[in-house]
C-alpha cells in the first residue's frame, strides 16, 4: 500500500511518512477544534450538532493540514493535494487543460478568433507518430499541423515535413536552452498545441511558461514506471524486459519540467510476451501510440 501510495504520489519513503503524519495531525487537530467551537455553541439537538461539525470538519480540515504542513516541510504537497480535492468538487478552478472537458475545449481551440487550432510537432527521429498525427488531421480544417521541429538534421521525420509540405524548423542545442528566438516563431505561427513525438530533448521552463498546458508528450511506458532520463529507444523496453513486467503501456501526459513526469491524460496497455525482445515490444507499443496519439489530441481540441 506504501509502495502504491509513494508511486501515486511521486514521492520518496521519507516524505511519505511526513506526508502521513501531517494528515494525522491535521485531522486531529480538525477533530478537536470542531469539538471546542460546537461546545462554545451549545447545540443541544444531535441531528444540528452532526451538521454542523460536519460543515465545521469540512472548513477546518485544509486549514489544519495547510498549517501543520508547514513545520513539516510538506506545505508545497498539500496545497496541491487540497487544490485537487477543490477541482474535484468544482470549487478551484482547474488551469490544466482536461480531456473532453467544455472549458479545456474552448480554451485550447485558439488564442484568438481563428476557427483552426494551430499544432506544432516536436520529434527528434523517425516520425511514425508525426506520420500518423498528419494524416489523421489531414482532411479537419479545424487542426492545422503548422510546424515541425526537429533537434536532428538526419532526423526521418524532416522527410516527412518535406513530403507533407509542413514547414520545418531545425533547432540547435544552444539555441534551445540558451536563446528564445525559437520561441518567437512558435508564436508567429500562432501555436496553440505543441505535441512532442519522440523529442528527445527536456523542454525548458521558458517553453512551458509560454504555453502552459499547451505542451503533451507520448512515452512508451506506463508511467510513473520507467520514465525519467536516459528512457527511450530500446533501453526503455529492455528494461522492461529485464524487469519481467507482465504488461507495459503508453502513456500521454502534459510536459512539465522533469523528464517524463506531468500529468497523465491517457494511458493504454498491451502485454509483455515471454520471449518479447526490446524491438518487438517496441512494434506493439508504436501499434497503440498510432492507434491513440491522434484521437487523444483530436479529443483535446474542439471541433
Ligand atoms: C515513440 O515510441 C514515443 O513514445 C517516444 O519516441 C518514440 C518516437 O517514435 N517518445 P517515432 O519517431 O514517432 O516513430
Amino acid at each position: 500500500m506504501f509502495e502504491r501510495l509513494q508511486q501515486k504520489w511521486k514521492v520518496g519513503g521519507l516524505q511519505l511518512a511526513f506526508i502521513i503524519s501531517t494528515f494525522a495531525i491535521g485531522g486531529s487537530l480538525t477533530g478537536y477544534a470542531g469539538k471546542k467551537i460546537l461546545n462554545v455553541l451549545a447545540i443541544r439537538e444531535d441531528w444540528l450538532w452532526t451538521v454542523i461539525y460536519i460543515l465545521l470538519i469540512t472548513v477546518i480540515w485544509p486549514l489544519a493540514v495547510l498549517i501543520v504542513s508547514i513545520p513539516l516541510g510538506q506545505f508545497p504537497f498539500f496545497i496541491k493535494y487540497i487544490r485537487k480535492i477543490g477541482r474535484r468538487m468544482g470549487i478551484v478552478r482547474s488551469s490544466e487543460f482536461r480531456v473532453g472537458d467544455p472549458e479545456t475545449k474552448r480554451s485550447l481551440t485558439t488564442h484568438d478568433s481563428r476557427l483552426t487550432t494551430h499544432v506544432v510537432i516536436f520529434a527528434s527521429g523517425t516520425g511514425s507518430n508525426a506520420q500518423k498525427i498528419i494524416d489523421h488531421f489531414r482532411n479537419n480544417p479545424a487542426v492545422k499541423i503548422v510546424l515541425i521541429v526537429c533537434n536532428n538534421p538526419e532526423a526521418g521525420v524532416l522527410r516527412i515535413a518535406k513530403k507533407e509540405n509542413i514547414p520545418a524548423l531545425i533547432i540547435e542545442k544552444d539555441h534551445f536552452f540558451r536563446g528564445d528566438a525559437y520561441i518567437k516563431e512558435l508564436k508567429e505561427k500562432k501555436t496553440d498545441l505543441i505535441v512532442l513525438a519522440g523529442f528527445l530533448w527536456k523542454v525548458p521552463g521558458t517553453l512551458i511558461k509560454t504555453f502552459p498546458g499547451r505542451i503533451i508528450n507520448i512515452h512508451p511506458t506506463l508511467l510513473p514506471r520507467y520514465g525519467g532520463k536516459g528512457m527511450y529507444g530500446n533501453a526503455v523496453h529492455e528494461a522492461v524486459i529485464a524487469a519481467k513486467e507482465k504488461e507495459s503501456g503508453i502513456s500521454i501526459h502534459y510536459v512539465d519540467e522533469l523528464y517524463d513526469h506531468g500529468k497523465i491524460i491517457f494511458q493504454a496497455r498491451c502485454p509483455v510476451l515471454e520471449n518479447d525482445t526490446a524491438q518487438s515490444l517496441a512494434l506493439r507499443i508504436h501499434a497503440l501510440e498510432h492507434e491513440h496519439y491522434p484521437k487523444v489530441i483530436e479529443k483535446l481540441i474542439v471541433k
